[in-house]
């Protein structure tokens, strides 16, 4: 591993590295003490994984068929809904290309705390752990390019060199498609809950949570459910009271409404279509965890580093993304057993 970007100790440095007998101690060959070393790593690795199984009580992979559906809007979004309930929740953020879930949270300055070999997350809002990518890259303009395998490497030693300490939940955002990071993450974290899928309301949903699914499937994790973001898009204005509105909608036809005593009036614009993530999820028999709304406002807080639960905790969209929340919840609770085990 000692060509990893991340590696800041020795050894993979973990805390017990320095309490065991090291090679230097024996009088072995130089061959045999690499390969012991090799061997004391990996066990280090694997006590490591066991632990954070312990530590983390349930751990989430969210996934799409595609780019830009807003995995990582929901990763946050799920990830601070959990965490203005009270829960400890971490979020991981995997894609070595394009992270950015620190700006997401306005973080994208803060700098990991690294103390006897473990790196200590970034603290978001509502007390949110926060380990990117992102923070390791120096020049955010330059397109970070590593090979395949040291990519993979630096996951893997990444996972088990965070000091997490005690969560309720830990969310992983991924890059998009079915890539080598799910895969490793895969392989490498114990006791990974389950998957869920983002997705947008189009016909095409259906066939690109297929993949996501199958995809779940081939790495034999369970598939929480679809969640389908971008859905409608919410008019609201004023007018008489009780009076007939009209708002002409995106396929050219009129939207009938009635205002009501105040004269508040809303009408929903199904701008991407709506249902195909439910399509997909009923389709697929998997659950359907909820749709969250078209909101201009995220894309406005994705720039400005203000999620939308926390510009407006009490708005549709937050009560949106807690409604999925409880929903990933009951899937989660009910992993003792998974309810949906597609392997
Ligand atoms: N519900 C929503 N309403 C409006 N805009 C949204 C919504 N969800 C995401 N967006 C916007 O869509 C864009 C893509 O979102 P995001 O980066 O979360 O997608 P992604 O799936 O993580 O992308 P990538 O595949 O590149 O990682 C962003 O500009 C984001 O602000
Ligand atoms: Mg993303």
């Amino acid at each position: 591993m000692s060509d990893s970007p991340i590696s800041h100790h020795p050894g993979g440095g973990l805390p017990m590295a320095d309490s065991q007998g090291t090679p230097e101690e024996t009088s072995a060959s130089p061959e045999q003490k690499a390969q012991m070393e090799q061997a004391y790593a990996q066990m280090r690795r694997k006590m490591r994984m066991t632990q954070l199984d312990e530590e983390i009580k349930h751990k989430v992979m969210v996934l799409s068929g595609k780019g830009g559906v807003g995995k990582s809007t929901v990763s946050v979004g799920l990830a601070l809904s959990l965490a203005r309930q009270g829960k400890k929740v971490g979020i991981m953020d995997i894609d070595i290309t394009g992270p950015n879930v620190p700006k997401m949270l306005g973080i994208e300055d803060a700098e990991l705390h690294v103390e006897d070999g473990q790196i200590f997350p970034a603290i978001g809002p509502h007390g949110l752990k926060v380990i990117s990518m992102a923070f390791l890259i120096e020049d955010p303009d330059k397109p970070v390019i590593w090979r395949g395998p040291i990519k993979l490497g630096a996951i893997q030693q990444f996972i088990g060199d965070v000091a997490w300490g005690e969560l309720d939940a830990l969310i992983i955002d991924f890059p998009p498609g079915t890539s080598d990071e799910p895969l490793t993450v895969s392989q490498s974290l114990p006791g990974i809950d389950g998957v869920v899928i983002v997705t947008t309301p189009q016909d095409v949903a259906l066939l690109d949570s297929r993949k996501s699914i199958n995809f779940a499937k081939t790495i034999s994790l369970p598939c929480l459910g679809v969640v389908e973001n971008m859905s409608g898009y919410t008019l609201h204005g004023k007018a008489e009271p009780n009076s007939q509105i009209s708002v002409m909608g995106p396929t050219g036809t009129a939207i009938e409404s009635t205002t009501d005593e105040n004269g508040d009036w809303s009408v929903t614009l199904d701008v991407f279509k709506s249902g195909g993530g439910e399509a997909a999820a009923v389709e697929l028999e998997v659950p359907f965890l909820g749709a969250l709304p078209f909101d201009p406002g995220i894309v406005r807080g994705g720039d400005d580093g203000v999620h939308r639960i926390i510009a407006e905790p009490d708005g549709a969209t937050a009560a949106a993304f807690d409604a999925v929340v409880n929903n990933v919840l009951v899937e989660l609770e009910g992993s003792s057993g998974p309810t949906v085990r597609i392997s």
